[in-house]
């Protein structure tokens, strides 16, 4: 027996969870209490309480078609009935090979194979292991330095959390990171643009530090440089300048170096396209995909991989060194196979782009004036709003004020749930929220996210409703 009490209060089945009581091991050991889903119903969350939740970020993105879609559902319990796992040492699936052969079709030719994963950072660690092998196999062992980028996030394993940017994730693990790791500075114009440098000198500005640092730590002993198309959670929806991803692509080309593009958040529809990179006129060596990949119906991951790299660890070693117990699970593969076809039988990314441009244009309305919103960025349903102090000076609120934080408890009590992440001195961003709501919104939902949120936000700031 644990020795701790019933986590719901006596009697009342409706009350939240309380954390003290619980034998879950929660995230927040100190909140008091945590809401309970119970149900999903279209763009909303239901908590046991009755209450509903606008789902304005779809969780941390993945909930692209909502919590109820009667496709996936119907797949998924379809598939159940037939065998839901088999491993992938012995058999594979139809529902793992049509979801491939799917995700291939929409990418350009040089994509040609798919390795499963059951998450994000999976696919990071699956995508510099075989970045690791294929120069192995061709003859070049040296080639092992993994370069990334400040202010991004690849995932939270040991790898990941070496490779990505964020000295707030890595903090307390740093002891025990791979240090085969250098980093750049991100494409962040809000704070980097310099005064009179032009968005194209910006882009190959901040792209050229990458063969800067190839050339300072040893070009013949760099593997990859791996970054998100479109940065996410740690510098909120920051796109690329026009024309920075083809100068990374030469310069990775310069220096035989894979390119990896982690597009677990912004990827699968989430900026209106199946792949970001489409819209950079690029094409990487290594996609990581994950969250819309399965709507959240399921936990699954994938790299998308170079009939290059895929061809040289088959012609050498014959198979790649790795493999998890459930990659390829059977169910999570038929459960993305339905959300992608859902997305292309309902045109979801129309409304994807339709969405965002009314969202945008709803955020700019509404915030154009206010002190505290230095910018509103993004592209299609991926919105990034930086909240800061002074929005002249760009400075930002003190970190004990736990702006991030209330913000996030006001717009649950709103009923509304957004991603909020704390500034950060290291990456300068101040907090920041990413607006992501499912593809399947309509205009009242995104007029009911942007309201919810500007009453939010006032209550966060302690200030009259504007
Ligand atoms: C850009 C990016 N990469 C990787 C990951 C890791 O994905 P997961 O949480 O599924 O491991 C995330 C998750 O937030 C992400 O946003």
């Amino acid at each position: 027996m644990s020795g701790l009490g019933s986590a719901r209060r006596q009697g009342d089945r409706s009350s939240p969870v309380v954390v003290s009581a619980s034998a879950a091991f929660h995230r927040d050991l100190l909140a008091p209490t945590i809401r309970e889903a119970v149900k999903g119903d279209g763009v909303y969350i239901v908590d046991r309480g009755g209450k509903r939740y606008l789902d304005g970020s779809s969780g941390s993105g993945p909930s692209c078609l909502g919590h109820s879609n009667a496709a996936v559902r119907a797949a998924m319990h379809a598939q159940l009935d037939q065998i839901a796992y088999a491993h992938t040492a012995f058999f594979t699936s139809g529902p793992m090979e049509e979801l491939a052969e799917n995700l291939c079709a929409d990418a350009p030719d040089e994509l040609s194979h798919v390795w499963f994963t059951n998450s994000g950072a999976e696919a990071a660690d699956a995508a510099l292991k075989l970045a690791r092998q294929y120069f192995i196999d061709r003859g070049q062992p040296d080639r092992h330095i993994v370069i990334g980028r400040h202010g991004g996030y690849v995932g939270s394993t040991l790898a990941g959390l070496a490779a990505g940017g964020s000295e707030r994730r890595r903090g307390p693990f740093k002891p025990l990171l791979p240090t085969n790791t250098a980093h750049i500075g991100p494409a962040y114009a809000y704070r980097g643009l310099r005064e009179g440098e032009t968005s194209e000198d910006f882009a190959l500005r901040t792209a050229r530090e990458l063969e800067a640092t190839i050339e300072r730590v040893g070009p013949s002993r760099v593997s990859a440089f791996i970054c998100e198309t479109v940065v996410g959670s740690i510098l909120g929806a920051v796109t690329a300048p026009e024309g920075y991803f083809r100068e990374i692509r030469r310069i990775c080309d310069r220096y035989g170096i894979l390119l990896i593009l982690d597009e677990v958040m912004c990827g699968m529809g989430r900026v209106g396209t199946k792949y970001a990179f489409t819209q950079e006129e690029i094409c990487p060596d290594l996609v990581m995909i994950g969250k819309a990949l399965a709507g959240g119906y399921a936990p699954l991951g994938a790299v998308l991989v170079s009939s290059a790299i895929h061809d040289a660890i088959r012609d050498k070693t014959g198979f790649f060194r790795h493999g998890h117990s459930f990659h390829g699970h059977t169910l999570a593969c038929a459960a993305a196979l339905a959300v992608q076809r859902e997305i292309e039988q309902r045109d979801l990314a129309s409304n994807v782009r339709r969405s965002g441009h009314l969202l945008d244009q709803l955020l700019h309305e509404r915030f154009a004036e206010d002190p505290h919103v230095g910018d509103i960025r993004g592209r299609g349903l991926m919105q990034g709003i930086e909240i800061v102090a002074d929005r002249s000076t760009k400075q930002n609120f003190d970190a004990s004020l736990q702006i991030d934080t209330r913000l996030t408890e006001h717009a649950l009590d709103l009923g509304l749930i957004c991603y909020v992440s704390a500034s950060s001195p290291e990456s300068q961003v101040g907090d920041h929220v990413l607006l992501m709501p499912p593809y399947i919104v309509e205009p009242r939902h995104i007029e009911e996210l942007v309201d919810k949120f500007g009453r939010a936000l006032d209550r966060t700031l302690e200030r009259k409703p504007s």
